[in-house]
């Protein structure tokens, strides 16, 4: 007979058993040993091992660790690893190393599916399809016709179709009805006809950042006001400009309504010529490039902070001429991150533009924009017309806001 104590120690060791056999119970196999004579059932070998020995009647099976550049993914009793795919095929990465639980996983490059035993490209959707279901690692691009009301002009791999421009929202008069390859277009009189209205060009940025101190005082804008030589912006302007604006951007503007509250005077009317030049340059480099939808939406995803939207993206295109799109978006996405440096922003995108399999021409413009607005003679231009604008006095302010 039992002792009651003792039958407690027994059903928990029971219990115990039951519990950690359910969760490693190694898989069984079927194995004759011939030292009995006997058919054994074997523990299988767990993954990133191979099998040493066979179990006896005596021993549990011995596994061993799976050599170099070999793996096993599962339960098994081979006396053998498998052998780790060797390098990647052509156009493909490595995406996971090989260890011993893991084949190596090669993965085609962006922009390329694996088909048979080729990184294919990803297929481009024709004007009149949009693309449905982007394409992966290993799978092709699915391409729709574009429904009623939505259009795509563009040969892509990622753009969807868009919906038409809904005139009668904008104000304006629908002329010509949009089909799935064309948008709609509208007609209006000027005043009602949005406008692509770039706030501060890169020139006049590049420009009026000599102005803007590296640290705000409160009464900065008031400052600049009393020193800008010629007819003064009036209290009402920078009141509105105050409440509008962020602090880099407050001083821009006030430059912006000084400049065109005098471009009368002769100063001031240098200062304008010197900055249509830099405008011509400008255009000189970028101005040419007629960048698609999709090329301005990944340029608009590699700079970096706070992203410029799909939707502004279709406004601008439906408000600025090809010329100025890229200008206009870059103008949008220095105001929404506060105080960055427009050119600092192109440097960023310029590293990540990469991935995008962007055209060679359009890269090497950006550079070259870049470039010019850096270049040594410009550099001196700003500095003559900002000690032309400001003089002296705000020097000193300028040096005591340090
Ligand atoms: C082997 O690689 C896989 C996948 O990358 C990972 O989950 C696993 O932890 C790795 N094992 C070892 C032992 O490093
Ligand atoms: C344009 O928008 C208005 C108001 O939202 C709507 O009633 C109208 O159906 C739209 N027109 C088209 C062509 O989508
Ligand atoms: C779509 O509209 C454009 C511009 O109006 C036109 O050139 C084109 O032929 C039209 N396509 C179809 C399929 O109707
Ligand atoms: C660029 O766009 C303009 C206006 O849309 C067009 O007239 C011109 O043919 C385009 N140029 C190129 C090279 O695509």
């Amino acid at each position: 007979m039992l002792s009651p104590a003792l039958g407690c120690a027994l059903l928990f060791l029971d219990i115990s058993i039951q519990w950690t056999t359910q969760e490693t119970v190694p898989p069984k196999y079927l194995h004759h040993d011939p030292e009995t004579s006997r058919q054994l059932m074997c523990d299988k070998c767990p993954p990133g091992t191979y099998l040493k020995q066979h179990c006896t009647a005596r021993r549990k099976t011995v596994c061993a660790p799976c050599p170099d550049h070999s793996y096993t993914d599962s339960w098994h009793n081979s006396d053998e690893c498998l052998y780790c795919s060797p390098v990647c095929k052509e156009l493909q990465f490595v995406k996971q190393e090989c260890n011993r639980t893991h084949n190596r996983v090669c993965e085609c490059e962006e922009g390329r599916y694996l088909e048979l035993e080729f990184c294919l490209k990803h297929r481009s959707c024709p004007p009149g399809l949009g693309v449905l279901q982007a394409g992966t690692p290993e799978r092709n691009t699915v391409c729709a016709r574009c429904s009623d009301g939505f259009f795509s002009d563009e040969t892509s791999s990622k753009a969807p179709c868009r919906k038409h421009t809904n005139c009668s929202v904008l104000g304006l008069l629908l002329t010509q009805k949009g089909n799935a390859t064309s948008d709609s277009i509208c007609s209006g009189n000027s005043e009602t006809t949005p406008k692509c209205g770039i706030d501060v060009t890169l020139c006049e940025e590049a420009l009026f950042r000599f102005a803007v101190p590296p640290k705000f005082t409160p009464n900065w804008l008031s400052v600049l006001v009393d020193n800008l030589p010629g007819i003064k912006v009036n209290t009402e302007s920078i009141e509105r400009i105050k409440r509008r604006h962020n602090s880099q951007e407050q001083t821009f503007q006030l430059l912006k309504l000084w400049k065109q509250q005098n471009k009368d005077q002769d100063m001031v009317k240098r200062i304008i010529q010197d900055i249509d030049l830099c405008e011509n340059g400008v255009q000189r480099h970028i101005g040419h490039a007629n960048l698609t939808f999709e090329q301005l939406r990944s340029l608009m995803e590699s700079l970096p902070g706070k992203k410029v939207g799909i939707e502004d993206i279709e406004r601008t295109r439906k408000t600025c001429k090809s010329t100025e799109q890229f200008l206009k978006l870059l103008s949008l996405w220095r105001i929404r991150n506060g105080d960055q440096d427009t050119l600092k922003g192109l440097m960023h995108a310029l590293k990540h533009l990469k991935m995008y399999h962007f055209p060679k021409t359009v890269t090497h413009s950006l550079r070259k924009t870049i470039r010019f607005l850096h270049s040594f003679t410009m550099y001196r231009l700003y500095q003559k017309l900002f000690l032309e604008m400001i003089g002296n006095q705000v020097q000193s302010v300028k040096i005591s806001c340090l």
